[in-house]
């Protein structure tokens, strides 16, 4: 285990990432929410320290999806696209760290660098980066996109709807990959193949849940939402942002992963949301 830290080391490397960069310069840095407590402030500072960890974790599994897909002769435009998603991410890490420095600064975060990505099980290219795929797009971005806009619409703080704004712009395209890569799988996965993609899906929303339920909190504030407000808006996201697309292309989720996350598995399936 090591400390979460972030560096540049600048020159040519970080003029490559000017131009996005640049744009933060014109986002309210000293509007922190003058309301806000300073246990809400102290809050934002976990938050915003493990979001930056979080970002870490999903430019790493962008960049082992770019590599599986490689293997899978996939279509280079969906190989480039995952390729840029890793600077998406590289970048809103950063961006996170600004918000928590704004906020009082980061806290001390143990984290594992070497394990950020949980390694696929199947040995097929194409599996692997399905496997990776369906966790990391169909379900990690499909359910951060409505928790970030209701986070975004909450927060009382125009820093932070200013960076949640430009975080969820990116991260609607990450969460629309996962469709279109199994749109062009389609004719290469079997029956057994769909069941697989079916469980890692309910793996990942089991993992998945408590780590975004864990940072609701009793009232909205800064980016972070109330728990009252969050747990619909979660049950509603899997089932109309998750399960229906998965089960449109054959995969369906255990029905005991769903029960699991305490969703009620009686209640039909809404209409399906193909994009985020
Ligand atoms: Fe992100
Ligand atoms: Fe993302």
């Amino acid at each position: 285990m090591t400390l979460l830290e972030l560096s540049v080391l600048g020159g040519p490397w970080a003029k490559r990432l000017d131009k996005r960069r640049r744009m933060w310069t014109t986002f309210p840095w000293h509007d922190l929410g003058a309301q806000a407590s300073p246990i809400a402030k102290n809050a934002a500072r976990v938050v915003w320290t493990r979001s930056a960890f979080s970002e870490i974790a999903s430019a790493a599994a962008f960049a082992e999806i770019a590599a599986q897909l490689l293997a899978a002769s996939a279509p280079i435009d969906l190989v480039a696209a995952s390729g840029e998603f890793v600077v998406d991410e590289v970048l809103h890490a950063e961006l996170s760290a600004h918000v928590a420095n704004a906020f009082g600064g980061a806290v001390a975060l143990d984290v594992d660098m070497t394990r950020l990505v949980r390694p696929p099980v199947s040995e097929r290219p194409l599996m692997r980066a399905a496997e990776l795929i369906v966790r990391t797009s169909c379900v990690g971005e499909a359910l951060t996109v409505p928790v970030l806009k209701a986070a975004q619409k909450a927060s009382r703080s125009s820093l932070i709807g200013a960076v949640t704004g430009q975080i969820v712009k990116d991260e609607s395209a990450h969460a629309q990959i996962g469709a279109w890569f199994l749109d062009w799988a389609d004719s290469q996965l079997s029956d057994a193949d769909r069941v697989h993609l079916g469980n890692v899906a309910g793996r990942a929303l089991v993992a998945f849940a408590p780590m975004l339920r864990g940072e609701c909190t009793q009232s909205s504030d800064l980016g972070i939402l109330d728990c009252a407000s969050f747990d619909p808006l979660f049950a509603r996201a899997v089932r109309k942002r998750v399960a229906a697309p998965l089960a449109l292309r054959g995969i369906e989720i255990p029905q005991t992963d769903l029960q699991a996350i305490g969703l009620d598995v009686s209640r039909s399936n809404p209409p399906v949301e193909l994009t985020a």
